[in-house]
């Protein structure tokens, strides 16, 4: 416990303070290693790196853990909502009832966006990725919302923080609606947040649109399974942007980027594709053998985790929600029984059970995204919806930090050495 670790090269170094969190591996503290040493880590992938101090979320991969905020996932995604969930990862500690209707009151009526954004849209073409019209149309919050975006004012800083999730299911809903050619359609306040998002994606203005209450509480329990992660890449991504000083609007947009890779958050469209591609459980072997392959570039997706390296506790709780889903919903999906049978031989095989390859969260979602009705574009952009809650409180995390610091890695540098121009004629 404490501490300090000694680092010696070459007769220079000496010792480093070992900082111990609340739980979870000791941390050696190398701020001054190059100072001391002349020498840089090497670590691509951050894969021994902790980049910062957080009391948001904790994951412990080996045990299959994560917490938020201290409380286990699987007890928020069965008891609690996304709303709630939002509120403790902004501010520390579960609401009062008073305290969970005054956020809910105030997101309800952030909900609306400037009225110039839709005109936004209409730049697109129909057929763009609805993530490519996210990055766009978040980043470009920042040119509406000029009253928020000074970080140096807590106020400032709560308002950007209530804009942005309560704006994200609208600008979401808007995304769908652009690329299917239906009428944007306006928040309406007496709807809970996720049945409001609901209503703006699936609803049309010729009619009233109904919430289904087994789809409201699936979409909500998605939405709380995605809401923060700890440092993946897509919040270091908007920690790293928000450290030069970059506004908040700018730094979820820089989120939203990284998200969409396939290897992140971009895997839920991938999986379902693939789960889909295969088709049929026959077909599975010739799949499991391809990723298998080292010369061919094919993975399962929705398998393998950076940190998980048992279980991933999100999918064991979205397997149980997408067979009950689709029960209730009576849909019956062939997706899922591949997805189930490719799970059960992947987790049989000396391959992925070597590696410690698992389902991670997605999955199952897509199964379940696809029975409310979503077509697998919409996928990630239901991810950054959730995860909008994490990469804010982080943000606010980050920004109030007095240790932080823009963040700016170092090199090993491996390109040439010094030479001289030479003149294009003499080359
Ligand atoms: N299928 C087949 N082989 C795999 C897979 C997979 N899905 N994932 C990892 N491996 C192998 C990989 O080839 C490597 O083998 P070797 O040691 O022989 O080179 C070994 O397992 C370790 O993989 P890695 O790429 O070094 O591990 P990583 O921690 O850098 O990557 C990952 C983690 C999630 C990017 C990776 O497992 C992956 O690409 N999975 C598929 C994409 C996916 O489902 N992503 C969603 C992650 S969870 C949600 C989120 O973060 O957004």
């Amino acid at each position: 416990m404490g501490g300090s670790a000694k680092i010696e090269i070459e007769g220079q170094g000496g010792e480093y303070p070992i900082l111990n969190g609340t739980i979870g591996p000791e941390v050696v503290d190398i701020r001054k290693l190059y100072g001391a040493t002349d020498r840089f880590t090497y670590d691509p992938g951050f894969t021994s790196t902790a980049s910062c101090r957080s009391k948001i979320t904790y994951i412990d991969g080996d045990a299959g853990v994560l917490l938020h905020r201290g409380y286990p996932i699987d007890q928020l995604a069965e008891k609690s909502s996304f709303m709630e969930v939002a509120y403790l990862l902004l501010n520390g500690d579960l609401p009062s009832a008073e305290g969970l209707k005054d956020f809910t009151y105030t997101i309800t009526r952030h909900t609306m966006v400037h009225e110039q954004l839709a005109t936004f849209y209409r730049g697109f073409r129909r057929d763009a990725h609805p993530m490519a019209i996210m990055c766009g149309v978040v980043g470009a919050l920042s040119a509406f919302y000029h009253d928020s975006t000074d970080i140096d004012d807590p106020e400032q800083r709560k308002i950007a923080s209530h804009r942005l999730i309560a704006k994200i299911p609208t600008i979401a809903a808007m995304a769908y609606k652009y690329s299917v050619g239906q009428p944007f359609l306006y928040p309406k306040n007496d709807l809970s947040y996720t049945g409001n998002f609901l209503r703006m994606t699936f609803g049309v203005p010729a009619e009233e649109y109904e919430v289904d209450p087994v789809i409201e509480s699936a979409m909500d329990k998605i939405f709380i399974l995605h809401a923060d992660h700890e440092q993946n890449a897509s919040t270091s991504t908007v920690r790293l942007a928000g450290s030069s000083g970059a506004n908040p609007f700018a730094c979820m947009a820089a989120g939203i980027a990284c998200l969409w890779g396939p290897a992140h958050g971009g895997a839920n469209e991938a999986a379902l594709n693939m789960l889909r591609e295969i088709g049929t459980p026959d077909r599975i072997p010739e799949y499991i053998a391809r990723a298998k392959n080292k010369d061919d570039p094919f993975r399962l997706m929705g398998f393998g985790h950076r940190v998980y390296k048992n279980f991933d506790p999100r999918a064991k709780v979205l397997s149980k929600a997408a067979t009950e889903v689709l029960d209730k919903l009576g849909i019956s999906d062939p997706v899922l029984d591949t997805a189930r049978e490719l799970e059960r031989i992947a987790l049989e095989d000396d391959y992925f059970i070597e590696k410690k390859l698992y389902p991670n969260v997605d999955f199952y979602s897509g199964v379940i995204l696809s029975a409310i009705g979503f077509p697998t574009t919409m996928f990630t952009v239901l991810f950054a919806l959730a995860r909008t809650a994490g990469w804010v409180a982080q943000w606010n995390e980050m920004i109030t930090d007095p240790e932080q610091k823009i963040g700016r890695p170092r090199q090993l540098y491996v390109g040439s050495e010094q030479r001289d121009y030479v003149p294009v004629d003499q080359r």
